[in-house]
């Protein structure tokens, strides 16, 4: 592993399982923490993007776009937010079109890896918000990942579809990122009072770490979407601030340990 930011990717194909939602309050988690973090919008929907930067939409050329379709370095790419210590490597509908763009691209798998080499001694962690797919942008962020977080929704969740993404991992591990490692789970959108959400828990625990923090569903994200804002700016007090706030000790201690 080079040395620099630690690189967190967040993934898992099903849509709407609150990758998104976890990816940008951790990262301002971190921020609070007092990390450097760098948040990298690898989805066409732009939904981090919106949020970071108040729904003003950035040009292809200024996204992580030009990282697939030129081998652009993301130096020059990263955008500052309004809040400090987090930066952002936007995205643009455009990378729609990175699948067909990179099919038959014999270093397809490493454009992201590479692009983000020069900006890595500015940050404490890097994480990258994936698509819902396992197409090449997401293999492109485990390629570029020392590790996956894997946000799972009680009411969504299917073991296929986890074993699937696991397995996925463990491709990409064995054949092009040795140091790649699954650092865990992350139950969102959970209550806690339900038995289906309680007999969930123990078949999963057998596959992949589940994190002790978990994350309640709750109006005041959606709210804080719809505002274009972190968890943290629209109601730090609210009790999903202080489980995104937990849940960046925790995954700042897992980081450390390994
Ligand atoms: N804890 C929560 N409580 C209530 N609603 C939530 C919570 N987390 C996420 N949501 C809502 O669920 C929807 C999906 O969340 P999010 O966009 O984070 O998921 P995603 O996995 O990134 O989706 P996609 O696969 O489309 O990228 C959003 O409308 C979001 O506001
Ligand atoms: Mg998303």
């Amino acid at each position: 592993m080079s040395s620099g930011a630690h690189i967190l990717c967040v993934a898992n194909q099903k849509g709407g399982v609150g990758k998104t939602t976890s990816a940008l309050n951790l990262a301002h988690s971190l921020v609070r923490q007092s990390r450097r973090v760098l948040l990298v919008d690898l989805d066409a929907q732009a939904n981090s993007t919106s949020v970071l930067m108040a729904d003003e939409s950035i040009a292809p050329e200024q996204s992580v776009y030009v990282v697939f379709k030129d081998k652009h370095k993301a130096d020059p790419l990263i955008l500052t937010g309004r809040i400090a210590g987090l930066d952002l490597l936007g995205a643009h509908l455009k990378l729609a079109e990175v699948e067909t763009l990179l099919a038959g691209a014999v270093d397809g798998f490493f454009r992201l890896a590479d692009a983000l080499q020069d900006c890595r001694e500015r940050y404490d962690c890097i994480i990258l918000d994936c698509p819902p797919n396992l197409g090449m942008l997401t293999v492109n962020a485990f390629v570029a990942a020392n590790s996956l977080l894997v946000p799972l929704q009680t009411a969504k969740f299917s073991l296929d579809g986890l074993t699937a993404i696991l397995d996925t991992a463990t491709t990409i591990q064995g054949r092009f990122n040795p140091g790649f490692r699954v650092l865990g789970a992350l139950l969102t959108m959970h209550n806690a009072r339900t038995a289906i959400s309680q007999a969930f828990i123990e078949p999963i625990a057998e596959y992949i770490h589940l994190f002790q923090s978990r994350i309640s569903r709750a109006v005041a994200v959606e709210e804080a979407h719809m505002m274009h804002q972190t968890i943290f700016e629209y109601q730090p007090g609210s009790k999903v601030a202080l489980e995104y706030e937990t849940l960046g000790q925790e995954v700042w201690d897992a980081i450390q340990e390994g």
